[in-house]
């Protein structure tokens, strides 16, 4: 791809963005609690589809796969129906939005979950530390129970039911949820996978659930309309990063070809966690054929120059979109900048979510 400006329109697949400028994936549990999507939602992607793609925060493909307080998930009817209203609200605006399918996997709480669901994920190994409840205030990790062998290939099923779901209610396209300790990543990482079948023990093993499901997603609606994301020297939810981990990279990399139209990286170098080796960049971007897209701590200057070099096609920017609903337009004119309130990253209700000013309104 050749080296073009942030602000200039670019292909992803068959979908032209008007910018390479993505809204980074970002929980906000403005959901229900039984997690059907609200009118504030529709509104708060809405204020931001000047991006050039939205990715939605982690959406629940599934019961058992929704362990989050006010998370939304994606396979009811009455799901569908809140999506097709903020879907309906970015494009309205002229953007494009895909949903983020997040299995939680063992980063759940029962207390969260519908009825009859279950924590359930590769080993019976509980994450170390807590989790919040609404109800409950923070309760340690529940130990989930393991996936039987028909139980893994029937939560790759709900990936691909929840692609048909995300497609029906007017997505542009899905990201599987690879990163951050969720699901997918629990079966990549040797240390809460302990399977002795086909998913667990050696890479090609350990990467098998990623690669199924990329595989049967893509195969439900299109590979141009299926991403994934991944986070190499990710650590968050208790995942200790060994760099013994690379292969299993490195191996996901070249095989996600013709699976997926692009592999989201996770950089939270600027989050605490230790730094994304460039050389795992390097091998990815040379094994995987299709878009890359960089991601975390990214500004202005950092997005153009990894463009300009040819290190990403897209970048992808969290906290500045969570503060400024506006924020191409004010990377465009160097304006200032909104500061993300963290206080309100994850509290029910429309303070600190939709009313952040856009410049026009600071300048007021
Ligand atoms: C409030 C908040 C919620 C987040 N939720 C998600 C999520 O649901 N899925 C995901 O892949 N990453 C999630 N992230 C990580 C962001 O996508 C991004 O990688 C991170 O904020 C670093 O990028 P930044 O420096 O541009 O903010 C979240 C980050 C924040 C701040």
């Amino acid at each position: 791809m050749s080296a073009q400006t942030l602000f200039q329109p670019t292909q992803l697949g068959n979908l032209t963005l008007a910018n390479h400028l993505v809204m980074a994936p970002m929980t906000r549990n403005r959901a229900t609690v039984g997690h059907d999507v609200t009118d504030i939602m529709a509104d708060y992607y809405a204020q931001r589809a000047g991006a050039g793609l939205i990715v939605t925060e982690g959406i629940g493909p599934s019961k058992n796969g929704t362990g989050y307080a006010r998370i939304p998930g994606l396979y009811t009817q009455a799901q569908i129906a809140g999506w097709k209203a903020v879907t309906a609200a970015v494009h309205e605006q002229g953007g494009k939005i895909f949903a983020q399918l997040m299995n939680t996997g063992r980063v759940a709480h029962p207390v969260h979950m519908d009825e009859g669901a279950e924590v359930l994920a590769p080993s019976a190994l509980a994450a170390a530390g807590q989790i919040y409840t609404d109800t409950l205030g923070m309760q340690n990790h529940p130990t989930p129970r393991e996936f039987t062998t028909e139980e893994v290939k029937a939560a790759i099923q709900e990936f691909v039911q929840a692609a048909k779901n995300a497609i029906e209610a007017g997505f542009d396209g899905v990201e599987l949820h690879g990163a951050n300790g969720y699901l997918i990543e629990q079966f990549l990482r040797p240390t809460t996978n302990q399977r002795t079948d086909e998913y667990g023990g050696s890479v090609e093993n350990r990467a098998r659930f990623a690669l199924e499901a990329t595989e049967a997603v893509s195969k439900a609606i299109g590979v141009e309309k299926t991403g994934i994301r991944l986070s190499p020297y990710g650590v968050f939810n208790d995942m200790p990063y060994d760099p013994a981990y690379d292969e299993a990279y490195a191996y996901l990399a070249e095989h996600l070809n013709g699976k997926v139209v692009y592999i989201h990286l996770v950089d939270h170098t600027s989050m605490g966690a230790p730094a994304v080796e460039e050389k795992i960049i390097e091998v990815i971007r040379e094994k995987f054929k299709g878009t890359l897209i960089l991601s975390g701590g990214y500004d202005k200057a950092r997005a153009e120059e990894a463009l300009q070099s040819g290190k990403a096609d897209l970048i992808a920017i969290g906290r500045p979109f969570l503060a400024n609903p506006d924020l191409v337009e004010r990377l465009k004119t160097d304006a200032p900048l909104n500061a993300p309130d963290f206080t309100t990253f994850y509290t029910p209700g429309e303070k600190g979510y939709t009313d952040y000013p856009v410049l026009a309104e600071v300048e007021a």
